[in-house]
């Protein structure tokens, strides 16, 4: 095939972009540019290119940060300059609720070293090399050796760096998904934006056969070298036609993480969810509490809770919170934190929505519901009960908007009263969007 002006067509989900004259994808690609392309792996539809030769380039090309740009499945718009990365993700909201006002995209001020969290994957190739970064794009699990990385504090590049020295230094091997042997899985790595706090978490695997030894856990602590930081390891358990179990051991240092979110500090503990970008949380979450114009004397339902800092947030602006959330630990973690800040108005109840919906649904009759599923959005029963006890507004956030948008169609007593997105994400292609609905 003739490779010469290729011409880029639109970008995708992931953040890659189409071609015009054949099925795959590109990377480090902006639609409308043209130039020579280079198949990097795959075929037909799955076949991945990089280009060769850029011959007419986009006026909103940037020159990527990273080294590891392209190799690395962290960021894939690097190369897009931050404005154009916001019309972007503004663009994909309008598109999908093109019969309604979408509010202009809330960007970052400054969009680099913005990530609270970050999991790193331990592989080694058959040859036995080591690797421990984030794994490649459409690459089946094949793991970039990462060396620096601008979304996070320099901090994780440290860690990185003194756990990597360490596992050369080691026999340990890198957990196998095929054979199920070897010991290490992930690392997880949790700095804190408005407080020193600090969270290491290991991942190993639950096949007692590869269990690290005490000498392997003090070599790791000693390796890590850092005061006041909470150290844990995680043993995951995969055995067939049971569901994945994680085991946790407290190391060292503190046994939680600490943030602080619009002036109130909360605790956590490893497995619980927080929002992954606090400066962005504090202006979605600041967005949710005006939008909702409470004057005090509110019932509200705070269904997927995490560890309850939305409830939080609104407590001092709500009459009673009733809080929802599957994650019995990022439960506990938020009735300690209720009770440390002194709030009296908040129930946290650990369960599955849907389970909670069905049992205990009816004996609290919210006039608003606040919504903040995972991606996979917010569940038939729960739409059922909304459009059954009809509270009278609904805020409703989500990572994303597709299925939130299938969510909302089903709920026919309700009217889009408006809709903002938040770029939680730069550099990636996601986004959070918050919608606030109204009783018709
Ligand atoms: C996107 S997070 C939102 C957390 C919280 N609103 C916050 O801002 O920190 C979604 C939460 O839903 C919880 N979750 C997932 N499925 C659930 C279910 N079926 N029932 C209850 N909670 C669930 C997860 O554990 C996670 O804490």
């Amino acid at each position: 095939m003739d490779d010469t002006n290729v011409e880029i067509a639109e970008f995708t989900k992931k953040g890659f972009c189409t071609l015009k004259d054949r099925p795959g994808n590109i990377l480090a690609a902006i639609p409308g540019e043209k130039g020579t392309v280079k198949k990097v792996f795959g075929k037909g539809k799955r076949s991945l290119y990089l280009l060769e030769t850029l011959l007419e380039k986009s006026n909103d090309r940037v020159e990527a940060r990273c080294k590891h740009f392209t190799a690395c499945g962290g960021c894939s718009l690097q190369h897009v300059s931050y404005a154009r990365q916001l019309q972007e993700k503004e663009g994909k909201v309008k598109n999908l609720f093109s019969d309604h006002q979408v509010a202009p995209i809330v960007g970052m001020d400054d969009p680099w070293r913005y990530r609270g969290k970050m999991e790193f994957t331990f592989s080694q190739n058959k040859a036995g090399e080591k690797f421990l970064g984030l794994i490649k794009p459409k690459s089946r699990g094949f793991v970039e050796n990462l060396t620096e990385c601008h979304i996070t504090h320099e901090w994780y590049l440290e860690m990185l760096t003194k756990v990597r020295t360490y596992w050369m230094n080691s026999e340990m091997e890198a957990y196998n998904f095929n054979s199920n042997t070897g010991s290490l899985q992930t690392l997880t790595l949790r700095k804190a934006t408005h407080t020193e706090s600090k969270m290491v978490i290991l991942t190993v695997s639950g096949n007692a056969d590869f269990a690290l030894s005490k000498e392997q856990l003090n070599g790791f602590i000693t390796a890590i070298d850092e005061e006041d930081c909470a150290v844990f390891l995680q043993i995951k358990c995969i055995s067939k036609g049971t569901p994945t179990r994680f085991y946790e051991m407290h190391l060292s240092g503190p046994a939680y993480f600490e943030e602080k979110i619009l002036d109130r500090t909360f605790r956590m503990s490893p497995k619980a969810f927080f929002q992954p970008n606090p400066k962005m949380a504090e202006k979605f979450f600041t967005a949710i509490k005006e939008s909702l114009q409470l004057t005090g004397k509110e019932k509200i339902l705070d269904l997927f809770s995490g560890i309850g800092t939305i409830s939080t947030l609104l407590s001092a602006h709500a009459e009673h919170i009733v809080a929802v959330e599957i994650g019995k630990e990022a439960v506990c973690d938020a009735r300690e934190n209720i009770e440390r800040l002194g709030i009296d108005n908040i129930e946290m109840y650990a369960d599955d929505v849907a389970n909670f919906i069905e049992t205990r649904g009816e004996h609290f009759i919210p006039d608003i519901v606040v919504i903040d599923p995972p991606r996979i959005g917010m569940g038939k029963v729960a739409i059922d009960f909304l459009e059954k006890l009809k509270p009278s507004k609904i805020a409703y956030l989500s990572c994303n908007p597709v299925t939130q948008k299938e969510d909302i169609e089903k709920l026919p007593s309700y009217q889009i009263s408006s809709i903002r997105p938040f770029d939680q994400f730069p550099h990636t292609p996601h986004l959070e969007n918050l919608i606030i609905l109204e009783l018709r």
